[in-house]
C-alpha cells in the first residue's frame, strides 16, 4: 500500500492559497473543501493527508515528525530556527520584515531603542548586527499599537500591503528581509519517504515556475 504523506498547512488565507498549489500539482484532496470544523483530510488516491495547523505551529509538527512536510512563512523559520529541511520557496505569501515608526520619528544612538515585536529573535539579531542597544517588548499581535501608545519607539513586523501601517500613521524606516512561504520537511521523513517527498517537491516547483511565467507575461 502506498505510504501516506502527512502535510501540515497553515490555517487561513495563506493555507488556502497553498492548498490550491498542491491541488494543481496533482495532490488534491476534495474533502478539504467541505465546510466543517474538521482538521484532518485525506485522499488515499493521491497519498496525502492534510492537517490545518496554526501557522506558527507548522514547524513544530514537522520538526517532531507529526507531519512529514509542511508549509510555513520564512518569518517563522527565521524566528524559531526549527531543525528541518527547507525544500522550496513557494513564492507566495510574499511580504517583508520591516522596522517601522511613527511618521517623523528620529532615532538617537544615545538612548536604548524600545522595539515592540512578535519576532523577538529576529529583532534581536537585526539590531545586534548593527551593534545597537535595544529593549525588546514582546507582544503577540496588534503590534502597531505600541508606538501609538508610547509603549515602544519602533516596531519590527511584517508588512504586506502597508495598509496597517498607513492606517496607524506609521512609516517604514527599513525593510530588511523578504519573506515568503516555504516547503519544509522533517529530517527523518526526508530519508524514509524520499521518493514521495521528492515527487511532491518537484511537482510544486513546476507550479511555482508556471505561476512566475504567467506573471511575467502579464
Ligand atoms: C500582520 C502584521 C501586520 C499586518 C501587515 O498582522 O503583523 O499587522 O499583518 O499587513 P499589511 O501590510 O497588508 O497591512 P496579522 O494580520 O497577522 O495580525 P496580528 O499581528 O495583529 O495578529
Amino acid at each position: 500500500m502506498k505510504q501516506m504523506l502527512n502535510i501540515a498547512l497553515p490555517k487561513g488565507r495563506l493555507g488556502e492559497k497553498v492548498y490550491r498549489m498542491f491541488e494543481e500539482a496533482g495532490y488534491d484532496c476534495p474533502a478539504i473543501k467541505e465546510k466543517n470544523r474538521k482538521l484532518v483530510f485525506e485522499n488515499p488516491d493521491t497519498g496525502v493527508r492534510f492537517f490545518w495547523v496554526k501557522p506558527v505551529d507548522v514547524a513544530i509538527y514537522v520538526e517532531r515528525g507529526a507531519a512529514d512536510i509542511g508549509v510555513v512563512g520564512k518569518d517563522i523559520i527565521m524566528e524559531t530556527e526549527p531543525n528541518v529541511y527547507e525544500l522550496l520557496d513557494l513564492q507566495t505569501g510574499n511580504c517583508n520584515m520591516a522596522v517601522a515608526a511613527p511618521q517623523g520619528f528620529r532615532d538617537s544612538q544615545s538612548r536604548t531603542l524600545r522595539v515592540a515585536t512578535k519576532f523577538s529573535n529576529i529583532a534581536r539579531a537585526h539590531y545586534a548586527s548593527m551593534d545597537r542597544d535595544i529593549d525588546i517588548i514582546h507582544l503577540n499581535g496588534s503590534i502597531e499599537l505600541a508606538p501609538i501608545l508610547g509603549l515602544s519607539d519602533v516596531i519590527v513586523d511584517i508588512v504586506e500591503t502597508g495598509n496597517t501601517l498607513r492606517a496607524n500613521k506609521l512609516e517604514v524606516m527599513e525593510f530588511f528581509a523578504p519573506i515568503s512561504a516555504r516547503l519544509i520537511s522533517n529530517k527523518a521523513s526526508f530519508k524514509f519517504l524520499h521518493d514521495e517527498i521528492e515527487a511532491i517537491t518537484d511537482a510544486l516547483e513546476i507550479e511555482v515556475r508556471k505561476k512566475a511565467e504567467a506573471e511575467a507575461e502579464r
